[in-house]
């Protein structure tokens, strides 16, 4: 009786219509892929009724509908996302039945990338001019702090007038005025990422003397005497020029 019983079942069952994705890399238990920057992610949706060749499907990311070639909608379809970006972070892909919408799968994508920090940059700043490094700590997941060192060791912010500003995209330093004997010398911005570790960038800072700034009002003035010299000087030549032409 009880072998009856899942006998009936799994005949309903099997005339259920649904779907599945298939992918890879395969998504957890919950439909999220794990994924990195650059990569390719393939996603196949099937319907359980392969022998139906009515059973058109429809891809959609993040609701809109995906452009699919003809062969790619009956009974099975396969998409891929080839190189992953950015955008694709939590980007959501939906297959669903063409006749019958609640009939459906997703899956949402997570998209690992560290923050672009490496090398080391050259920066000449003026003295008494403002002094700004900025780095790019924009990841995910987010890092989980960010600081700034000073010829190997801890920023003291108030002995060099320092201010500090962080919003997940950037860590910005800042100081009003540089001034050589405060602000010179190596600078390291440092974030610690929960998938990829420490990674740092480094800022050389050299103070230069102030230059002399340019006498701008008498060389404007210089400019524009020698075009107009020169207009008129083409003016009163116009007719040999132009006989000279002809
Ligand atoms: C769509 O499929 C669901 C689940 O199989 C079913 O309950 C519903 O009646 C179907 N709707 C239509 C319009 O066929
Ligand atoms: C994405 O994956 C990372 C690394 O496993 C994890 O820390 C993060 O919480 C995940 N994000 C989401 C939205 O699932
Ligand atoms: C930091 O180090 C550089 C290079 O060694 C040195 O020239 C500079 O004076 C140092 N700056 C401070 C404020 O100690």
């Amino acid at each position: 009786m009880a072998s009856y019983c899942f006998l009936v079942f799994a005949l309903c069952a099997s005339q259920t219509l649904s779907i599945t994705i298939e992918s890879v890399p395969s998504a957890d238990v919950g439909g999220v892929i794990l994924t990195e920057l650059e990569t390719t992610v393939s996603l196949v949706c099937r319907s359980n009724r392969f022998e139906d060749e009515e059973a058109e499907l429809v891809w959609l990311r993040n609701g809109a509908k995906v452009a699919l070639k003809e062969g790619n909608r009956q009974g099975q379809s396969t998409v891929c996302i080839t190189p992953v970006i950015h955008q694709d972070n939590g980007a959501t892909f939906t297959c669903h039945m063409g006749g019958n919408a609640s009939v459906e799968a997703s899956v949402t994508l997570n998209v690992t990338y560290p923050p672009t920090l490496s090398g080391s940059e050259e920066v000449w700043v003026e003295d008494a001019s403002p002094l700004f490094l900025q780095c790019d700590t924009f990841s995910n997941p987010p890092v989980s702090s960010v600081h700034w060192t000073f010829n190997g060791s801890t920023l003291d912010l108030l002995a060099g007038g320092f201010t500090i500003a962080e919003d997940g995209y950037y860590s910005r330093l800042s100081a009003n005025k540089a001034e050589k004997s405060k602000h010179e010398g190596l600078y390291r911005c440092v974030a610690d990422s929960p998938v990829y570790g420490i990674k740092s960038k480094d800022f050389l800072v050299t103070v230069t003397e102030k230059t002399v700034k340019f006498p701008l009002m008498p060389i404007i003035a210089g400019v524009v005497v020698v075009c107009l010299t020169t207009i008129l000087a083409i003016f009163s030549r116009w007719d040999r020029i132009v006989k000279c032409c002809k």
